[in-house]
């Protein structure tokens, strides 16, 4: 058998992150890039030579790229649902950088709209289908821990003000700690113990303003809209506890802490912002962890649009599906509005579990 034709793809937005999606996109066979388009035709214009793209443009001139299947939002949180929307009313799928909206209702209008429009919707990050994270969830699927019960996250450091050339985006609503670096650990979450029905939390806003401290606007003071410090307890539809903090007003990092803990062992799962990492496991009786080597792909950024590809081709599920990033949207949000109630608030999205990857799925080989 044959390959299919590559499947069309139209990059729209060309920052930062573009960087890392293009050089995989444009190695993945089962799909090719066709465009790179930004608000800013220059940024999309450089992306598109460094990378090999032959077109590149407005986000009009994406969306109305015959060729082009499948649109990749990579703009800034705040045009997320603005730029997914016109994706699905020219009739394309779409693959979003996280968050999916900043808010429920928008979340849940995407969702229709798609349905109504017969695209598909898949949603960053893609880090939980990398191996790490996968050979993770096999271990738990194994037994290895017993049954799960707790999980205790941490994530701190003194923010991406010092290397992000343009990070007021990440002090604005749609990011912070908690909406920029908590879709990977409540994504993980969400992959090992499903939906959570309520959460609380406490957040903290120390300082008003920031600096940026590299590139070409370095010494540039900007202001801080959202809480930078977030500590949240969320409650299980399956019963399982987690503790969870996010903060960028640590000048100590530490990042990349997912521990789960099961009534037979503990597990430390590689961190949730990266594609590769090996998981280690502790027994009650163990005087040392035992490192897990991991087994899969660790493609990067870019993973999640080939494995959509090959479901909407499939007639599939896609695995890092829009629902579940609904429901992180509504985790977060519940978690800021916990923050400022003093309250426990529900949560009452749901999604399907996705499927675990095989180990030998790789997004370098063509699917037939
Ligand atoms: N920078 C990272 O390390 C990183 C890592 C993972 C995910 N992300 C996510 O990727 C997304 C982009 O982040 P970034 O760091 O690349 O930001 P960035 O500011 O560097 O780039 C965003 C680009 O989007 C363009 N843009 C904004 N609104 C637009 C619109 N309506 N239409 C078309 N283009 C528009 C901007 O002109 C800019 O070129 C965010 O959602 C972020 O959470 C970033």
């Amino acid at each position: 058998m044959t390959a299919p034709e590559p499947f069309g793809v139209g990059v729209i937005g060309a920052g930062t992150i573009s960087k890392q999606y293009l050089r995989n996109l444009t190695r993945f066979p089962d799909v090719a890039v066709l465009i790179c388009a930004d608000l800013d035709v220059t940024r999309a214009r450089a992306q598109a030579a460094a990378n090999g793209v032959a077109a590149a443009g407005s986000p009009d001139d994406a969306l109305g790229h015959p060729g082009v299947q499948l649109i990749v939002n990579l703009t800034t949180p705040a045009a997320h649902a603005a730029v997914t929307g016109a994706a699905i009313a020219a009739g394309k799928h779409v693959w979003s950088e996280k968050p999916l909206t900043l808010d429920v209702a928008a979340g849940r209008a995407l969702l229709a709209a798609a349905d109504a429009a017969g695209v598909r919707v898949g949603c960053a990050p893609d880090t939980v289908l990398g191996a790490g994270l996968q050979t993770a969830r096999r271990l738990i699927d194994s037994g290895a821990i017993g049954t799960p019960l707790t999980a205790l996250t941490l994530l701190q450091g003194p923010g991406p003000q010092s290397w992000h050339p343009d990070p007021e985006f990440l002090f604005a609503p749609g990011a912070g700690p908690l909406f920029d670096l908590g879709p990977y650990y409540l994504s993980v979450l969400a992959t090992l113990f499903g939906p959570a029905r309520r959460v609380a939390a406490i957040g903290r806003r120390p300082g008003e303003s920031r600096v940026i401290g590299s590139g070409p606007r370095a010494g540039t003071e900007f202001g801080v809209a959202v809480p930078t410090y977030v500590a949240a307890l969320a409650d299980y539809v399956g019963g399982q506890a987690a503790s969870l903090l996010f903060s960028w007003d640590s000048p100590l990092p530490r990042a990349g802490f997912v521990e789960i803990t099961g009534t037979e062992a503990t597990l430390a799962v590689p961190d949730p912002n990266r594609f590769d990492g090996d998981p280690r496991v502790r027994r009650a009786d163990d005087t040392d962890w035992t490192v897990i080597p991991a087994r899969g792909a660790a493609a990067g950024r870019g993973t999640g649009v080939v494995d959509m590809v090959r479901a909407i081709r499939a007639g599939a599920r896609h695995r890092a599906s829009a629902e579940l990033a609904l429901h992180v949207v509504e985790m977060m949000t519940a978690i800021e509005r916990s923050a400022a109630s003093a309250a426990f608030e529900p949560v009452e999205t749901r999604f399907a579990a996705p499927a675990p990857l095989d180990a030998q799925w790789d997004p370098y080989v063509a699917a037939n």
